[in-house]
C-alpha cells in the first residue's frame, strides 16, 4: 500500500514520461521532440504551470479500463506559461500515448485552457500530433473535437490563436487548426488532410502520398491552409516565439510596443530610385517593406501562397503593424482569388487584434480570364475590398506606382476611411494604363501616339488624386518610415466603431 503522497509522486513521475521510453525514443527517432520538450522550448524557462496532470481516460471497452492502459495525463499536455514574460496558455498532444489520439479527457483538458485564455483574455497555442479521434472511444471523442470547435469560434477575434502542426493532423482534428488565426507546419513531420491517402485512392483512385496530399509544401503553396512551415521542431517552436511578441494577448488589448533602437526619423535614399522608370519593369515590394520597417524585421505570412500580394507583420517605432502589399514582381502585382482571400484574412485578423494596418499600392488591376470569372473573382475580390472597408484600425496607405481601375479603390483607398493616404511622386492613379485606355477612347482614330501622351500626361502621375484630396500628400520615397512613424503616433488614439449589427455578412 503506497500512501496519498507516494502515489502522487508516483503519478506525476508516470505523467512526465507519458506513454514509456521506448514510444519517446521512436518520437525522437523520427525527428520529433515530444510533448514536454516542445513547451519547454516554447515557453520561458521554467514559466509551464501544469493542469490535469492526473486526468486519465474513462473508456472502459476494449481492454482500455486496464491499469496498463491507463496514462496519467492522458495524451495530451495543458497549462499556461509565458512567452519573452507574456501570458500564453498551451497544449501538446502526446503522440506516445495512444498516437495522441483525442479522448473525451484529452478534448476536456483542451478545452479548460481555452476557457480560462478567454476569461483572462491572453492567447492559445495548439501543438497538435495526433493520430485523430481516440478510436474505442467512438462518439465520446467526437463530442470532445465539437467542444474544441465551439470554443475556437466563439474566441475568434477575442484572444489569438495559433496552430502547430507537427505530426499527424487527420479527419475531424483539422477542423480545429482551420478555425484559429495561423497554422503552421514543421517540414516533412506534419501532415493536414480530411481524407488520407489510403481513402482518397478508394474514392477517387488518385494516387497520392502523405505528403503531397498534405505536407507542409502542399498547403503552404497549393491550398492555402497553412501560414508558414519551418524546418523542423526547433525552428518552428523558435520562430513561433519570435512570432507571438507581434500579437496583442487579446482584442482589448492594444498592440505590443517594444524598445526601438531603428530611429524612427531614419531616411532611405534607396527608395527614391526603387520603382523603375519604366511602368512596366517589376521591383521587389520587399525591398520598399524591410526598408522602412523596425530593423527591416519582416515576419511573413503566407510567403509561398499567391505571391502577387505580401502580408506580414513589422514593427514602426517598436510598434506592431500588419503590412500589406502588391508584388510587382509576381503577375505584375495584379490582384487575383487567392490573393484577395489571403489579404482579406489578414487584414481581418489585423483589425480584429488592433493592429495598424500599412498598405504599399502598386497594382494593375484585376486579373482578366475565365479561369478567375468562374472561379469567383467578383465574389472573392470583394472579400479584400470588405476587409478594408471594415477595418477601423489606423489605415496608411502608400501609392508606390500603378493604382488602376477598381483595385485602387480597393486597395485601402481614402474612400474606404483609409486615414493617411500618400502617392509617391512616380504613383499614377487611373481607371487603367494609357495604352489601354487609349485604344478604348480613341477606337479606330488616328494620331493614337498623341492620345496616349496626353493620357499619361494627365493621368499617369499623382496629380489627379491629391487635387482631388485622394492622397493626402504626395511625399519623397525616402522618408516614407519617418511619415508613417509619425502618423501611427498621432493614430495611435484613433477611435472609429462600425454601425451596431449582429456580424457583418462578408461575401464567403
Ligand atoms: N485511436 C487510438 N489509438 C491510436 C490512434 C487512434 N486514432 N491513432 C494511433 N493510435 C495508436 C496506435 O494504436 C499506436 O499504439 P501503440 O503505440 O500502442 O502501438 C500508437 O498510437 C502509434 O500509432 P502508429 O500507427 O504506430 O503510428 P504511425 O506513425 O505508424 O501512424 C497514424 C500514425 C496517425 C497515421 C496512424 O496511427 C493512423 O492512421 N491512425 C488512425 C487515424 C484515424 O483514422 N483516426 C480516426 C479518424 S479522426
Amino acid at each position: 500500500h503506497l500512501s496519498v503522497e507516494e502515489r502522487i509522486t508516483q503519478k506525476r513521475k508516470a505523467a512526465l514520461i507519458g506513454g514509456g521510453q521506448h514510444r519517446i525514443d521512436a518520437q525522437h527517432k523520427r525527428g520529433k521532440l515530444t510533448a514536454r520538450e516542445r513547451i519547454e522550448l516554447l515557453l520561458d524557462p521554467d514559466s509551464f504551470v501544469e493542469y490535469d496532470m492526473f486526468v486519465e481516460h474513462r473508456c472502459s471497452d476494449f481492454g482500455m479500463e486496464a491499469d496498463r492502459n491507463k496514462f496519467p495525463g492522458d495524451s495530451v499536455v495543458t497549462g499556461q506559461g509565458r512567452i519573452n514574460g507574456r501570458l500564453v496558455y498551451v497544449f501538446s498532444q502526446d503522440f506516445t500515448v495512444f498516437g495522441g489520439s483525442l479522448s473525451g479527457a484529452h478534448a476536456q483538458k483542451i478545452c479548460k485552457v481555452m476557457d480560462q485564455a478567454m476569461l483572462v483574455g491572453a492567447p492559445v497555442i495548439g501543438l497538435n500530433d495526433s493520430g485523430g479521434a481516440r478510436i474505442q472511444e467512438g462518439v465520446e471523442s467526437l463530442a470532445g473535437y465539437a467542444d474544441i470547435f465551439l470554443r475556437n469560434v466563439l474566441s475568434s477575434g477575442v484572444v489569438p490563436q495559433i496552430s502547430l502542426i507537427m505530426g499527424p493532423c487527420a479527419g475531424g482534428a483539422v477542423y480545429s487548426p482551420a478555425l484559429t488565426d495561423f497554422t503552421f507546419m514543421v517540414k516533412d513531420t506534419s501532415y493536414l488532410f480530411i481524407t488520407g491517402p489510403d481513402v482518397v485512392k478508394s474514392v477517387t483512385n488518385e494516387d497520392v502520398t502523405q505528403e503531397e496530399l498534405g505536407g507542409a509544401k502542399t498547403h503552404t503553396a497549393v491550398s492555402g491552409v497553412a501560414h508558414r512551415a519551418f524546418e523542423n521542431d526547433i525552428d518552428a517552436l523558435l520562430n513561433l516565439r519570435e512570432f507571438f511578441n507581434f500579437l496583442p494577448l487579446s482584442n482589448k488589448d492594444p498592440a505590443p510596443v517594444i524598445e526601438c533602437h531603428d530611429p524612427s526619423d531614419r531616411l532611405i535614399p534607396g527608395l527614391d530610385t526603387v520603382v523603375p522608370l519604366e511602368t512596366t519593369k517589376a521591383y521587389d515590394m520587399l525591398d520598399i517593406i524591410q526598408g522602412i520597417a523596425d530593423e527591416r524585421e519582416f515576419f511573413e505570412i503566407m510567403p509561398n501562397y499567391a505571391k502577387n500580394i505580401v502580408v506580414g507583420f513589422s514593427r514602426m517605432n517598436g510598434r506592431t503593424v500588419g503590412i500589406v502589399g502588391n508584388q510587382p514582381k509576381v503577375a505584375s502585382g495584379c490582384l487575383d482569388i487567392n490573393s484577395s482571400v489571403k489579404g482579406a484574412r489578414f487584414v481581418r485578423f489585423c483589425d480584429a487584434f488592433n493592429i495598424p494596418i500599412i498598405t504599399f499600392v502598386d497594382v494593375p488591376g484585376f486579373l482578366p480570364g475565365t479561369a478567375q470569372e468562374y472561379g469567383g473573382i467578383i465574389r472573392h475580390g470583394a472579400k479584400l475590398l470588405f476587409a478594408f472597408a471594415e477595418a477601423t484600425v489606423p489605415k496608411i496607405t502608400i501609392i508606390t506606382r500603378k493604382a488602376y481601375g477598381g483595385a485602387y479603390d480597393v486597395m485601402s483607398s481614402k474612400h474606404l476611411r483609409g486615414d493617411v493616404n500618400y502617392a509617391w511622386p512616380s504613383a499614377e492613379v487611373a481607371v487603367m494604363g494609357a495604352k489601354g485606355a487609349v485604344q478604348i477612347i480613341f477606337r479606330g482614330k488616328e494620331n493614337q501616339a498623341e492620345a496616349e501622351a496626353e493620357y499619361v500626361e494627365k493621368f499617369a502621375n499623382p496629380f489627379p488624386a491629391a487635387v482631388r484630396g485622394f492622397v493626402d500628400d504626395i511625399i519623397q520615397p525616402s522618408t516614407t518610415r519617418k511619415r508613417i512613424c509619425r502618423d501611427l503616433e498621432v493614430l495611435s488614439s484613433k477611435k472609429q466603431t462600425n454601425p451596431w449589427k449582429k456580424h457583418a455578412n462578408i461575401p464567403l
